[in-house]
């Protein structure tokens, strides 16, 4: 969506707060020995106490309420039996829709312990996330973000998943502009203008390139095998660059 008003930038914050919390929420209960399903419904919880109605249930008919995808799952991880145990990496993706306003927002959180090389990982993906935002602005081409990700990748020996894309989002999760690359590409000439609401959400790895389909209809995985982690904000282009939405608060 265009946001064109206080009210609409009113709204899209709302729901964006409350992602964030579900998130945050979510994060500090993570703990070994639970199982995906438990971290969910504390997830679907809050959602509910926020008033607010989980995304890809209602537009995918996804089986849960988040996204929550464990080590060699890249994204679209179902909740469901699987432990989490100590040393694990876990994203949780979280998006929502309250008022008729939709919000998206992610990240990969580590069970401690975790070895220093992972860490770093994180680290690094949430900064690939800040510098990807740092490229959204009026009149900037789409483009430019991914070419920011991809120079800091490239620096640092990363590879980054390139068919998972990011997204204009708003009045829907996924809306126009569709495919937004956070890896370098040729050919796009699309610019964002005035008040373009967007995800920004990089996926930083170890070596994998693509994330491929396994047994269900939903999981991603790394393909090769190889550490991944997403960081993702939902922002507004303006005159004078993003602003994030996904913030607790
Ligand atoms: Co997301
Ligand atoms: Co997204």
């Amino acid at each position: 969506m265009t946001i064109t008003n206080q009210d609409e930038l009113d709204g899209l914050k709302e729901i964006g707060r409350v992602v964030a919390n579900v998130m945050q929420s979510m994060a500090k209960a993570l703990e070994p020995g639970m199982t995906t399903r438990e971290l969910d419904e504390i997830g679907r919880a809050h959602l509910e106490r926020e008033g607010a109605v989980s995304a890809p249930e209602v537009t995918y008919c996804f089986p849960g309420a988040t996204c929550i995808s464990v080590n060699e799952e890249v994204a679209h991880g179902i909740p469901g039996d699987r432990i989490l145990a100590a040393g694990d990496l876990v994203n949780i993706d979280v998006s929502a829709s309250k008022n008729g306003y939709f919000a998206d927002t992610g990240a990969t959180f580590r069970m401690p312990p975790v070895r220093p090389s992972l860490d770093q990982l994180c680290r690094d993906g949430r900064r690939a996330m800040q510098l990807g935002i740092a490229q959204v602005g009026h009149d900037k081409p789409l483009a430019g973000i991914g070419k920011a990700i991809g120079r800091f990748a490239s620096e640092r020996g990363y590879t980054l998943i390139r068919n998972l894309a990011s997204h204009g989002v708003g009045r829907a999760l996924h809306e126009e502009p569709a495919e937004i690359a956070t890896w370098p590409t040729c050919g796009d000439r699309r610019r964002m203008h005035r008040g373009l609401v967007l995800t920004v959400e990089p996926f930083l790895s170890r070596g994998g390139n693509w994330a491929t389909n396994g047994d269900d209809d939903w999981t991603l995985y790394s393909q090769p095998p190889a550490p991944v982690v997403q960081y993702e904000h939902t922002v507004v282009a303006t005159d004078r660059g993003a602003i994030i939405v996904t913030l607790p608060g």
